[in-house]
């Protein structure tokens, strides 16, 4: 219980809202989001036109500027993203030091990070003529300082960006292209990824954009903020969800696949301390509108793939045994992005601890356009404020008498 006394200090009263369940913390023109309705808008357009009519970048573009790009703005936009995607040989050397079984969020971040250190322009407010150099630098990168980690993980040689691919495509390529044989991009594959990206690209003011947002209020450069957003996305509650999903299905199949089992155990999740992962959002209270898609999409690419992956099944057991359950619709759970979106990366050939590093690619256009917007609307230095709960004053005890 709340001593309402303590929501007093010498300023005025405060307001406690623990995890910002009804605070707004900005005014934003990015993103809508309705969740009662499950409607999801970029600056106006529906994710559903968008994930089947656009281009990642003509949408990283919309978020970051404000509007779709002309076809000369675009020609534009991607060529400066291409002379960029080339990484610093010297953040090689950083990156070499890690070990073989790093986490790739751990190596994404801090390589992230170290690119502000790379970039000391990037720290200098008075320059911001140059963010939008910052802003290719980010997406040029990011795709191939992830497939490093990857391919360590195999004992590969990295693969250098191939400038003649489009963006999906050249991610494909330094994923998965070997020296020693031809490798083509299969067009469904880049596609796939292509609305994965889409769909992950922004979602207003959650955990890690939130971040991105209040590291970025001190006037930290743009690095540091997408570092710090990063790190906020790899837990398992936000981004890192995802491969919580395929790791949770794959102990389902491996338990005889009983998924009334672990629905009972979400039910008793307070004793059990197990969740559905994939399952609920704090926004979405009707449907996620990614979900459907997704869910769609997946089914579609494994069978152009010609993919028959077991897990299918058994997320969509869970979904329907969930739907059907009062304890999941009192509480209004339904899948969200993450319960689907693992098994579409599975049949792409991405392993499952790089599922939340796909995410943050698709999520940085959102981060980036949040960091600009906060910055040009100037908003202030974010510092909640608490409610103190400890100790009222005491005396100094010395340490002899303890
Ligand atoms: N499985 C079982 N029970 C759940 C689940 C779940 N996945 N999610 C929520 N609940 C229950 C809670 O135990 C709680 O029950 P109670 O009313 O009996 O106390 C009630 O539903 C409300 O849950 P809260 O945790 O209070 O809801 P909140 O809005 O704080 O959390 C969250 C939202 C973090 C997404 C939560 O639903 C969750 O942990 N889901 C699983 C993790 C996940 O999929 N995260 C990805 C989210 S999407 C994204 O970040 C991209």
């Amino acid at each position: 219980a709340i001593d309402i006394s303590n929501l007093r200090d010498q300023t005025g009263f405060i307001t406690l809202d623990k995890g910002y369940k009804n605070t707004g913390a900005t005014q934003s023109g990015i993103t809508f989001l309705d969740g009662e309705e499950g409607i999801l808008r970029y600056r106006g357009y529906a994710i559903e036109e968008l994930a089947e009519k656009a281009s990642f970048l003509e949408v990283a573009y919309l978020l970051i500027y404000g509007e779709l790009p002309t076809q000369d703005q675009l020609t534009k936009f991607e060529a400066s993203i291409r002379r960029h995607t080339m990484v610093n040989e010297d953040m090689r050397k950083i990156f070499e030091g890690f070990p073989v079984n790093a986490h790739p969020m751990g190596v994404l971040s801090s390589l992230v990070s170290a690119m502000s250190a790379f970039y000391p322009d990037s720290y200098n407010d008075k320059l911001p003529d140059q963010t939008d150099l910052h802003i290719v630098r980010l997406l040029a990168k990011l795709p191939t300082i992830a497939t490093w980690s990857y391919k360590k993980s195999q004992g590969h040689p990295v693969n250098y960006p191939k400038n003649s691919l489009d963006y999906c495509s050249n991610f494909l390529h330094m994923m998965f292209a070997l020296p020693v044989e031809e490798y083509t991009v299969d067009p469904v594959v880049a596609e796939a990824l292509n609305v994965l990206l889409i769909l992950h690209a922004d979602h207003e003011q959650n955990c890690s954009t939130s971040t991105v947002r209040l590291v970025g209020s001190s006037r930290a450069n743009l690095y540091s903020s997408i570092s710090a957003g990063i790190n906020a996305l790899w837990g398992p509650l936000h981004g890192g969800a995802n491969q919580e999903v395929i790791e949770m299905l794959e102990d389902i199949r491996n338990d005889g696949g009983d998924v009334a089992k672990y629905i009972e155990m979400a039910k008793n999740a307070k004793q059990t301390g197990f969740r559905l992962f994939g399952f609920g959002h704090r926004v979405y209270k009707n449907f996620d509108p990614r979900a459907k898609i997704i869910k769609k999409a997946a089914d579609d690419v494994l069978n152009k793939l010609g993919v028959n992956d077991p897990v299918l099944e058994i997320a969509k057991g869970l979904e329907e045994a969930a739907l059907n359950d009062e304890y999941f619709i009192q509480r209004k759970l339904y899948p969200n992005v993450d319960f689907y979106s693992g098994i579409i990366y599975r049949a792409l050939g991405i392993p499952t601890n790089m599922f939340t590093v796909m995410f943050a690619i698709g999520r940085l256009p959102g981060w980036i356009a949040q960091w600009k917007e906060m910055r040009e609307t100037k908003d202030p230095i974010g510092r909640p404020r608490q409610v103190y709960t400890g100790s009222p004053l005491r005396s100094f005890v010395p340490i002899t008498e303890r």
